[in-house]
This record gives C-alpha cells, sequence and structure tokens, in this order.
C-alpha cells in the first residue's frame, strides 16, 4: 500500500511484517472515547499519535465485532459489524484511515474456531433439526452410546474438556421440548465450535477476509489457528488427564452462576491445565489445518500491499509451529517458546535458537512475544520466586511479586527481544512497565475462565486492566476526553497511578523513554533484519546471555553477580533504572539487566 502520508524516513518495504514491532490493542482496556468505562476505536484514533511517538510499525486490534462478550469478544455474534460498545464501523474507517495516514499498519482479530451462541447461525442450527444443513456448520452429535430416537444419550459424545474448565460439549434442548443433541465448545459454553468440513463454513470465513482486506486491514491475527480441524470420528483423548492434572482445590466461590458472562450450570468440574500448549490431541494441531491457511493465503494474495497473517497457536514443537509459516500458508506465528522461557539464560537462549531455527527452515520470520491479553504480565512473572513460572492469573492469597525486581527483568528481557532478528509483539501497556493487577476482588472478574472453574483458576482479568494514562485524572485518565463518566470496566490498582503515562513522558530513565529508545535504536540499526550469532562471552549457565546481531552485542546478565562489560566495546543502551543517556564509561553490567554495546 503506497502511502503519500508515509514519512520520508520510514521507507516503503516490501513484507513490513518481516521485522515489525506490532503493538496488541485489546480495544476495552486501551482509550476510552466516549466516557462509558468501556474503551472503544474512537479512544484508539484518539492516542494514534501516542503510538507513532512510541515507535511501534503496526497495532493488532483483539476483537471489537458484535458480541455479547461472554469471553470479552472473542465470541463474535456478527463478523461484520463493531459492536455498539467500542463504537460503529466508521469508527473503524477513521481510525485505520488515521493510522495509516501514520504509517502504521492495521491487523485485525479474527476469530474462526467459533462463533457466539447468538451468531445467527447457532440460532438457526439450534431451531432445526438433526442433520440439518444448519446444525451442519457446527459439531452437533448424539450422546455416547444413544440409541437413536430413544433420547437416552445423556452422556457426552466423547471426554473432551473445555480449555476454559468443564466439560467440552453441552446438550440442547430440541425445538420440541425433547432432550437434544450435544454440540462441541472447546471454550465457553457461549462458544460453540464450527465445522470446518462444511464448506459453507470455508466459504463464510473467506468473505470475512475479504469484508476487513476490502475495508484495507493490512492482516489478521488468527484466533486458535491450531484448532480448527478436529481428528475423524472425534475419538476419546487419553491425554484429557494433562487437562485436569494438579487441579486445585476449588478455593473462592465467584459470584453467583447466571450473573457470570460464560457461567453454566455444569461448571462444577474444576481443572487446571498445566502449560498451554497439550500433549499432541484430537482437537489442537491436526494436518488438515493447513490446508485452510494455504487458501486464504491465495485470498489475501489478490490483494496489494502485503497483507498477512499471525497464527495463535500454542503448539510444541518449533518445529511443528514453523509448518504455519511456510511460504504458502500464514507470514508469521507468535513465538510461545520465547514467552513461555520466563526470567532464565538457559531457557531463553535454548527457545531463541530453536525458534531461529525452525523458522529459518520455512524461510519465515521469527517473532518475539513476552506478554498478551491471556498470560500474567511479564513484569509481574518476573517477580516470582521463581520467574519461569506460568500462573494462570494471581489473586490476593497467592504468592505476590516483587515488583521492583519484575520490573527491572522486563526491561531486559525487552532490550533481549528487541535486538533479535525478526518481528516483535508488544502487549498495550508493557512500555508503561505495567504489572498484572494481583489483587482484583472475585466479584470483579469477568474471565469465563474463573467461573466455569468455580474460581480454582483465576483468569485473565489482571493483565485486561484499563490503561493509566494520567495519574490525576479520575480512572487514571483512562476516558481520553478526560470526562469523568463511568468507572472503567475493571478497578485499577493504585500501582497504576506513578506508572500513568504522564509521569513517565520526557522522564530520563522511565520505562516509556526506555521504550522510545529501544525502539528508535532497533529501527536505525535494523536489528530486526539482521541476523543472531552467539558471542564469546555468551554463558547461559552463568546468567549472562549474549548475541552479536550486526554490529551490536547485547549482553543480558541473568546471574547472581555483576558482569564485565567485554574489553573494547561500550554500552551504548542499557535497561537499568538509573537515569542516564550515557553509559558510555560502565565497565560492569548490573544483575537483572541488559546492554547493547558497540565497538569502541
Ligand atoms: C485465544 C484468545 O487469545 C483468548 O483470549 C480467547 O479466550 C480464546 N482464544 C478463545 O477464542
Amino acid at each position: 500500500m503506497s502511502n503519500p502520508d508515509v514519512p520520508a524516513d520510514r521507507p516503503a518495504r516490501s513484507e513490513w511484517w518481516t521485522d515489525a514491532v506490532v503493538y496488541q490493542i485489546y480495544p476495552r482496556s486501551f482509550a476510552d472515547g466516549n466516557g462509558d468505562g468501556m474503551g472503544d476505536l474512537r479512544g484508539v484514533t484518539d492516542r494514534l499519535p501516542y503510538l507513532q511517538q512510541l515507535g511501534v510499525d503496526a497495532l493488532w486490534l483483539s476483537p471489537f465485532y458484535k458480541s455479547p462478550q461472554a469471553d470479552a469478544g472473542y465470541d463474535v455474534a456478527d463478523y461484520r459489524h463493531v459492536d455498539p460498545l467500542f463504537g460503529s464501523l466508521e469508527d473503524f474507517d477513521a481510525m485505520l484511515q488515521e493510522a495509516h495516514q501514520r504509517g502504521l499498519k492495521v491487523i485485525v482479530d479474527l476469530v474462526p474456531n467459533h462463533t457466539s451462541d447468538e451468531h445467527v447461525w447457532f440460532q438457526e442450527a439450534l431451531a432445526a433439526a438433526p442433520g440439518s444443513p444448519e446444525r451442519g456448520r457446527y459439531i452437533f452429535r448424539q450422546g455416547k452410546d444413544e440409541v437413536p430416537g430413544s433420547g437416552d444419550g445423556d452422556r457426552a459424545p466423547n471426554n473432551w474438556k473445555s480449555i476454559f474448565g468443564g466439560p467440552a460439549w453441552s446438550r440442547i434442548t430440541e425445538a420440541d421440548g425433547s432432550p437434544g443433541e450435544w454440540y462441541l465448545h472447546l471454550f465457553d459454553t457461549k462458544q460453540p465450535d464450527l465445522n470446518w468440513e462444511n464448506t459453507e463454513v470455508q466459504e463464510e470465513m473467506r468473505s470475512v477476509l475479504r469484508f476487513w482486506l476490502d475495508r484495507g486491514a493490512d492482516g489478521f491475527r488468527v484466533d486458535v489457528a491450531h484448532g480448527l480441524v478436529k481428528e475423524p470420528g472425534l475419538p476419546d483423548w487419553e491425554g484429557v488427564a494433562a487437562m485436569v492434572e494438579g487441579t486445585p482445590e476449588v478455593r473462592r466461590e465467584p459470584s453467583p452462576p447466571g450473573d457470570a458472562p460464560g457461567a453454566h450450570p455444569d461448571a462444577v468440574e474444576p481443572h487446571r491445565a498445566v502449560s498451554p500448549v497439550y500433549p499432541p490431541s484430537p482437537f489442537f494441531d491436526q494436518d488438515g489445518v493447513h490446508d485452510i491457511y494455504r487458501d486464504w493465503n491465495r485470498v489475501l494474495a489478490e490483494y496489494d500491499g502485503d497483507r498477512m497473517m499471525v497464527a495463535e497457536a500454542w503448539v510444541e514443537p518449533a518445529e511443528r509451529l514453523a509448518r504455519y509459516t511456510r511460504p504458502d500458508e500464514m507470514q508469521q506465528a507468535f513465538n510461545f517458546d520465547f514467552l513461555l522461557a520466563g526470567w532464565d539464560a538457559e531457557r531463553m537462549a535454548v527457545a531463541i535458537e530453536a525458534s531461529l531455527e525452525a523458522a529459518a527452515s520455512v524461510g519465515a520470520p521469527c517473532t518475539w512475544v513476552l506478554s498478551n491479553h491471556d498470560t500474567v504480565r511479564h513484569p509481574t512473572r518476573f517477580g516470582l520466586k521463581d520467574p519461569t513460572t506460568f500462573p494462570k492469573g494471581i489473586a490476593s492469597e497467592d504468592e505476590q511479586p516483587d515488583s521492583a525486581l519484575g520490573l527491572a527483568r522486563a526491561r531486559a528481557a525487552t532490550l533481549i527481544s528487541m535486538a533479535l532478528p525478526g518481528s516483535a509483539y508488544l502487549y498495550q501497556g508493557e512500555e508503561l512497565g505495567l504489572p498484572e493487577h494481583t489483587t482484583l476482588p472475585a466479584e470483579a472478574r469477568q474471565d469465563p475462565t474463573f467461573h466455569r472453574t468455580r474460581g480454582a483458576e483465576i483468569g485473565r482479568d489482571g493483565c485486561r486492566v484499563p490503561l493509566p494514562w494520567t495519574q490525576d485524572a479520575p480512572g487514571y485518565g483512562f476516558a481520553v476526553s478526560g470526562n469523568t463518566g463511568a468507572a472503567p470496566w475493571l478497578p485499577q490498582p493504585e500501582s497504576f497511578g506513578p506508572l500513568a503515562a504522564d509521569q513517565q513522558d520526557g522522564v530520563e530513565g522511565s520505562t516509556l523513554e526506555l521504550y522510545r529508545a529501544v525502539l528508535a535504536f532497533r529501527s536505525a540499526r535494523k536489528l530486526g533484519r539482521g541476523s543472531l550469532a552467539w558471542a564469546e562471552v555468551h554463558a547461559p549457565e552463568s546468567g549472562v546471555l549474549a548475541f552479536h546481531n550486526g554490529e551490536v552485542l547485547v549482553l543480558g546478565n541473568f546471574g547472581f553477580a555483576s558482569a564485565p562489560v567485554p574489553e573494547g566495546y561500550s554500552v551504548v543502551l542499557s535497561s537499568a533504572p538509573e537515569p542516564s543517556s550515557d553509559w558510555s564509561g560502565l565497565d560492569e553490567v548490573p544483575v537483572d539487566c541488559t546492554v547493547y554495546l558497540t565497538r569502541d
């Protein structure tokens, strides 16, 4: 897409996504344009100058489509409309146009694995008979061992569990009032899985892609990209224990069923997935998904301007993930191995090497991700006793992080990720060093996982708290007009006040200024287009992670003692919080710090 308004120093590149820094906007929590307590598209437009100044290349917006919001918009009722909560299609167009004028690409979220139960297709399926074309768009089955017509099918068709807790199947009541078929929902009961063998489903999603491509979207983040195709016959899964293993007792009562989005009477089987990556299963990472992405690749190729797709696929090992980015499939996949490595030099070095190798084997760029709207924010994870753990939410009775330590490590990790070749994803608020809200009261929690597991799994609300823009304003300035409208939809912790953007803007040593400096450095040195060579001083077993990218030497100190600055090099940028713009005299890299160095 050629754009006369793109600043001259931002060259029109081909395959812009190769090294793009993409900023994830979670629309409900980014900026509130109308003072109703909920972020929206006008809020995004209003804050575009901030994002441009930050130095990112692209924005990815989590879903803003028409939705009953049972899973914060990942339950889409109409793929072609903006939910009134977030504005209108005109607001989207205005936002997109303004973003493009500022040289920012815009990626929208595509949710193809499931619709909302309020989608017209599911409503039609409920009204239609078993075996009808309307039912054929979803995954409806009779109960296990049900004698056809007997109505005795009171056992779910197989043993699959919902990722959000409880069974993955719900039984419907047929239009005539009799107990009916079961439908599959890998997530909430309000998110029925589509049947991807159905040609109408395939055609509809192609048309949805075209709808947003025609409007000018530069790409798609593909939700649950590893989940669309299920193993034929939907067999039981022996590994189901992996989903229920380690389940804590129900330890807190959520608000009464019915009040909560997604609350369901069968939410009585709490479980905790020990890792978001499941062992091979009949519902994830089936080879058949790749045909879908080859098909979509051809749709995108009909358009100008290097449109792209990025897969959200929690699969292992890195070679399996790389399959999603083969030349005729998607352009990128989120690198969750890197995110899961935590603050640990050896684990991080292994993840970096394995992902670079796997990506190179298919000629795709790597991506680097530390946080998103589904994970505990990394400054908080890195401040826990074990900074490699991956808690599924944190509540006040859980271990609380050392926030200063966590932030120091988060800043250091950012310098590592920004110097790696490939593309990087930032989650809104990480540029402010925001922590997870770890003391949200149960009654404020909205994530369906919290409710479906009856509080056994805390869920993701703590990383979704509305951003603080101005310390001395109601809601920390979440409402862009500064009006004193409704309180933000989730309460903000007091720790957000001093981290508000206005407190960091122009302040040497602040996390915001660090991000601005790092992004500018990365862009000037073209680090995203470079390559990695482990440095002589690289010694992850001793806590030193060090690599060259072009003329830059990157050294992260994960150890217990300062590391010497290698001879012949000077520090040009440091993640340490001490305000400074000149580190050249530094001869030691403190612990929990990363520095960029160049030759004297
Ligand atoms: C992944 C999304 O990131 C998450 O927020 C959502 O709950 C699930 N997919 C289901 O759509």
